[in-house]
This record gives structure tokens, sequence and C-alpha cells, in this order.
């Protein structure tokens, strides 16, 4: 059956359109969020990631890399930013691009908490936390490789600014031309603190049981959706993702006192990505009534069977790809035409400023499909 769909391209269920809160999209391919570190050291979007984005621009929706909503959340000094207005003129062109080419873009509000570091803030501030739990892997920085240092643990007036701080980012967000936010609640940023066990030791309202544990992205995702209008709004998961060493011992309670909470909000989407160690899909997928996108997470990368998969069983009504959109610009493109998909060549370039390993992986030539 996919050997069939491989070869003609045309009968992919990726390929069929679909809407988010009201907006056609042409397919069902996600180009997931991914940071790559091309904007200056204020957080400004420079003009290459206007090419970037305008070359994905064929994806049914883009979600932009982790964006910090502030200071406080910044997790490195050329993250893009959108809490300046030199920032949000940047990003203004970049919307401008993908619009331009007809794509349709949302912005990913991603918080470091812990994983931030003073050297990596423009402020040079101690990062903020859940509580004060450090990560023990070394941090990069612009002067190469430190220790981490222990972050502060959040006050609730700290809670108040930074849910605040997003609903600021995403009116900015707005004002810049995307279309819409994603809330940024998944591999071990700020909200999944909260989530998880290991970085929530709190015994106030925002730790201890699941709805307590629940309470911060519930709060952050209702104070987004006021905002901008929760049609503008989505939220991504990642129950049980080890990543940034979280540990979430039973992670179902959790997510599952999140999605009652924030399932009547009547968000743009939900975007889940699935675990091994959790079968995130399984569980949530029939607790959420709107629009889902699955991610096969990161342990191994997308392929065209998986995300078919995933659709074929109803387990999303959209996938997003990540890996694969590095290398192949047109990914949508090569799926309707059966073309092969290009490889990363340099994986060391994921992270670097400049053109290499970022705009200058060529679209394949579009071919004639049979039928
Ligand atoms: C270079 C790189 C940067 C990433 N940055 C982010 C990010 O900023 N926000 C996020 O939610 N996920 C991020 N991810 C995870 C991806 O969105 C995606 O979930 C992951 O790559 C698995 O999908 P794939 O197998 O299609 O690559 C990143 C992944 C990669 C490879």
């Amino acid at each position: 059956m996919d050997i069939d769909t491989a070869a003609t391209g045309t009968r992919s269920p990726l390929l069929t359109p679909a809407a988010i809160a009201g907006t056609e999209l042409p397919n069902r391919i996600v180009m997931a969020p991914m940071t790559r570190l091309r904007a200056d050291t204020r957080g400004v979007p420079q003009p290459v990631m206007a090419d970037y984005y305008a070359q994905r621009a064929g994806a049914g929706l883009i979600v932009s890399e982790g964006i910090a909503p502030s200071v406080r959340g910044q997790l490195f000094l050329n993250e893009p930013g959108l809490f300046t207005e030199e920032q949000i003129a940047g990003w203004r062109r970049v919307t401008d691009a993908v619009h331009a080419a007809d794509g349709r873009i949302f912005a990913q509000i991603m918080h470091a908490g812990r994983n931030g570091h003073p050297a990596n803030r423009l402020d040079g501030g101690t990062p903020e936390a859940p509580s004060a739990v450090a990560t023990t892997r070394p941090l990069h920085t612009l002067g190469g490789k430190v220790d981490p240092v222990t972050p502060r643990a959040m006050t609730t007036a700290d809670i108040r600014t930074t849910i605040d701080d997003h609903a600021d980012a995403a009116r900015a967000a707005l004002r810049a031309g995307f279309d819409g936010v994603e809330i940024h609640s998944a591999n071990g940023y700020l909200a999944h603190q909260f989530l998880a066990d290991n970085t929530n030791v709190r015994t106030d309202a925002y730790g201890g049981g699941p709805a307590d544990r629940a309470r911060f992205a519930i709060e952050l995702t209702e104070a987004v959706a006021d905002a901008v209008g929760a049609d503008r709004v989505g939220l991504r998961v990642a129950p049980g993702n080890p990543e940034n060493e979280l540990v979430e011992a039973d992670p179902a309670p959790v997510y599952r006192a999140l999605l009652a909470a924030v399932d009547p909000l009547g968000l743009a989407y939900l975007h889940v990505t699935d675990d091994p160690g959790y079968p995130a899909l399984d569980d949530l997928r029939p607790r959420w009534s709107g629009t889902l996108i699955g991610n096969t997470g990161e342990h191994e990368e997308t392929t065209r069977e998986s995300a078919e998969r995933l659709i074929r069983e109803d387990r999303a009504d959209l996938v997003s790809f990540g890996r694969p959109f590095i290398s192949n610009p047109d990914l949508p493109a090569r799926i309707a035409d059966g073309v092969p998909w290009a490889p990363i060549r340099e994986k060391n370039f994921h992270y670097t400023s400049g053109p290499r390993g970022y705009v200058d992986y060529p679209a394949a030539p579009r071919k004639a499909v049979a039928g």
C-alpha cells in the first residue's frame, strides 16, 4: 500500500486539504518548529530567515522556531525574540515573505525556564523556573560551553509576569504578521518543567497533584487565548519526553487534567509528540475535540510512511515534519511527485549563523505526475 502511494504520489493522505480554525490548508504537512539561531545577538530576525521560511511555504502550515517572549525567557542570544519593536519588524519581513509565497506561519513562543543562563540573556539575569532544580548538562553560549546555573524558583508574582509576557508576545506576533501562535509546553521548556516531576517540587497551587502541575500551562493557554483569540492559538505537548532531563513517571493524569481544561477553549490545534515511553497520541486523541497535529518524536526521523500511517489510522489530522524540512524545502512537492528526500549533509550547521546548511538545500525539479 505504501509503495503504491509512494510511486504515484497523488494519493498520499498527506496531500488532502485541511483547515485550522477556518483557514484552508492545501495539505496536512506541517513544518515542525526548529530552533536555528540565525537572529542577531539582540534577537532580531535576519533577512536570511525570510528566505528560509519562504522556501518552505509549501507546507500546509509552518510553525516557527522557538521564539523568546521576554529577556527572562531567553535560551540563546541569537535566538529570535518577540519583545522589542526591532524584533517585530524583523519578523514582519519573514511573515511577508511566507505570505507572498502563499504560505501560513504560526510563531512558537518558547520560554527557556531552567535551560537559560545569564550568559545567554541580554540582561545577564539568573534564569527562573518552577523550582530551584538545575540541569546537569553544560550549556552553549556564544563564548563556548559553560556550567549550568541553579535557577531561581518563580514566585506567584513571577508566574503572573511570565504569563503576561507570553500574552504580550502573542499580541506582538500578530502585529508582526503571524497567522497565530503556538505555546511551547514540550521538550523540557518552561511550561513542561511545571508539568514534570523532577523540575517541579513546589508545594503551592502550581505543584503537587496532576491538576496543580497542569495549572501553569492552563493559565498560560487561557491568557494567550484571551489576548489573541483561541482560534489563533495552538498548544504543543510532549508527554513523557525526557529531553532536557525531564522525568515524568506517570504523565497520563497530568495531561488529561490539562486537556480537560483547555479543550473547551476552542484552540486552533493541539500538537502532540508521541513518545516510546508513553503513547501520547493514543491517550490524548480521544480527549481532544479539535484539530490534532501529530509528531512521531525525535528518536527516529519522520518518514513519509510513518506520517501517512498517522493520518490513515486517524491518530492525527495533520503531521509535523522537522528534520526532513531542513534538507527538503519543497517537502510537499517531493511527496506529490514521489521524489526521494535529500538527507541532511552537515548536522553541525543546525545552530550556526549564516546561510550554510540553512538556505542552500535546493528544491527538486518538478516532474509531471502521471494520472
Ligand atoms: C534542529 C532542531 C531544532 C528543534 N527546535 C525545536 C524548537 O525550537 N521547538 C520545538 O518545539 N521543537 C523543536 N525541535 C523538535 C522538532 O519540532 C520535532 O519534534 C523533531 O525534530 C522530531 O520530528 P522529525 O523526526 O520530523 O525531525 C527541534 C528539532 C531539531 C532537529
